[in-house]
Parts: structure tokens; C-alpha cells; sequence
């Protein structure tokens, strides 16, 4: 039996060699994890509703010229994608305060802010992927001060398209994390959204019942009705594979 090469196993993805150089195949696992892997549990058909949306999701930034890696969708859990060299930093876009932005300058949870903010997070699980300055990010080298302006453009992008995507459904986009990739035409760089873009990076809430989480907040909280929200979302955008009504296990009609 043919084997194939594993390339990296994350907390939600395998990256599988693919069958061209320079891409890769993303398989999306059913592994949910929150505050970086401390809480872990499996939300069956979370894999397959991911890597639907986030086909979804780069479909729509490709079409309106915001570049990704996405090629093209395999089968139920699995994508082709180009590889990138990753640039070590989650790109995070507010829109409305959440989480550490709350915590770390005491800014009430669902307050609207000024503008969209930016900020970069030094991907380092060990680290806890900690919040870094420009600055950081020149010294270290991680990315060049070019990179960094098309970082911010680039986000800024997908922050305009997701927010308008989600309001079309009903659902106020609080903030989203990306991760961007580079990748090389003879000795020019291009930058591109890479990773995914799902409920799993996204904070989602119903514009008409503003405590409903439509997003991973149930389970960061503590419950685990992640399913149906990811069910929900799917289902709003139209996006649910017609083969799969639910996420759950299938129960018995009569
Ligand atoms: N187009 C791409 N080319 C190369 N690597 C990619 C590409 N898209 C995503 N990746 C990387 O593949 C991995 C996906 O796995 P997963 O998201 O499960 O990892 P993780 O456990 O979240 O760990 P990490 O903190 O590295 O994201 C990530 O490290 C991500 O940066
Ligand atoms: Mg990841």
C-alpha cells in the first residue's frame, strides 16, 4: 500500500507532502484545542466543517484578489495548497475587544474600537505565543519592515472582506487571527494568507443575541457546544457538504 509523507502534525492539521512540488495537502483533524493545547477534546465533524469554510473563506479572497494558498479542496477533510515559507507570527485583527485585548488593558468585553487594530503574536506554543512589537519583529528578524506593511495591508483586507461576509449572515466578526506565508517568483517575494481561516481563529457573534458565541468562546469558557455553533455558521453561509447534515453522530428516523 502506497504510503505518503507526513510533513508536520499540528494541533488541527497534518501537513501531507502533496502531489506536486511546492504544494502540500492540508488534512483538517476534528481535534479542538483552546488557551494554547491546555484544554483538548475531539468535536466530531469539526474537520470536515473547517476545511469547508476555510475553502470557503480563501474562494472569496482569491476572487476578489487578496492571495492565499488555497488551491483547491480534495475531499471531505483534506485541501491542496501551495507551500509557503511561514513567516513565525499570528497576524490578529480586532474589530471589537475580546480576550487579551480585554485583560491585558482592561477594555470591557464587546466594546467597538477606535478602528481596526493590528497586532503580532510570536507563534511559540512554549511562549504561550506572546504579543510582539514591530520592533521585535525587525530585530529578530522574523520579517523585514516591507513585510510588515504588507502584513497589515493583507489582513486589513481579509478583515474588510470576512467582516462584510459575516454581516451578510448576521454575525458581527470581533476579531480573527491569520497566519501569512511567503512565497518565492525567481527573486521576488510574494506574501500569502495561509494556515486557515475558520470559526477556530474567528470570534463570531449573532448580531441579534450578543451572548450567543458563535465562535470557540463556548469551549475556551468551558462547554462544548462547538459543534452546533460551527454547525450554525456553515449552515448560515451555505457551505454545509450536502452529505452531512450535522456534525453529530447520525441518530435513527422513524
Ligand atoms: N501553505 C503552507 N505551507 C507551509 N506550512 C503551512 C501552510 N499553511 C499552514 N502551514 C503550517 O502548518 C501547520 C498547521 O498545523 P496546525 O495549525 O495544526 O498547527 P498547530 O498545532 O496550530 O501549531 P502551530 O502553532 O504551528 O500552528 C502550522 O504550523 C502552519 O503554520
Ligand atoms: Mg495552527
Amino acid at each position: 500500500m502506497a504510503r505518503r509523507n507526513k510533513i508536520y502534525e499540528g494541533k488541527a492539521k497534518i501537513l501531507y507532502e502533496g502531489p506536486e512540488p511546492g504544494t502540500l495537502i492540508q488534512y483538517f483533524k476534528d481535534d479542538a484545542k483552546a488557551q494554547n493545547a491546555q484544554k483538548s477534546t475531539v468535536v466530531e465533524g469539526k474537520g470536515v466543517l473547517n476545511n469547508r469554510l476555510s475553502e470557503f473563506f480563501m474562494n472569496g479572497l482569491n476572487a476578489i484578489g487578496v492571495p492565499t494558498h488555497f488551491i483547491r479542496r480534495i475531499n471531505m477533510r483534506e485541501q491542496l495548497i501551495r507551500a509557503v515559507e511561514m513567516i513565525p507570527l499570528e497576524v490578529v485583527v480586532r474589530n471589537f475587544a475580546a480576550g487579551e485585548i480585554s485583560q491585558r488593558l482592561g477594555i470591557p468585553e464587546g466594546t467597538a474600537l477606535p478602528r481596526p487594530i493590528v497586532e503580532f503574536y510570536f507563534k511559540d506554543d512554549a511562549l504561550g505565543d506572546p504579543l510582539v512589537s514591530e520592533e521585535h519583529i525587525i530585530a529578530f528578524g522574523w520579517a523585514a519592515q516591507q513585510d510588515l506593511d504588507d502584513m497589515v495591508a493583507l489582513a486589513l483586507r481579509v478583515n474588510d472582506f470576512m467582516s462584510g461576509v459575516m454581516m451578510g449572515v448576521g454575525i458581527r466578526l470581533a476579531d480573527f487571527k491569520i497566519e501569512i506565508g511567503r512565497i518565492w517568483d525567481g527573486d521576488y517575494q510574494r506574501l500569502v494568507v495561509a494556515d486557515e481561516i475558520s470559526p477556530d481563529s474567528c470570534r463570531l457573534w449573532d448580531m441579534k443575541s450578543p451572548v450567543e458565541r458563535l465562535d470557540k468562546d463556548p469551549f475556551r469558557r468551558e462547554a462544548s457546544n462547538l459543534s452546533e455553533a460551527y454547525t450554525e455558521i456553515a449552515r448560515r453561509l451555505g457551505v454545509l457538504p450536502s452529505n452531512v447534515t450535522h456534525a453529530t453522530k447520525p441518530t435513527l428516523i422513524n
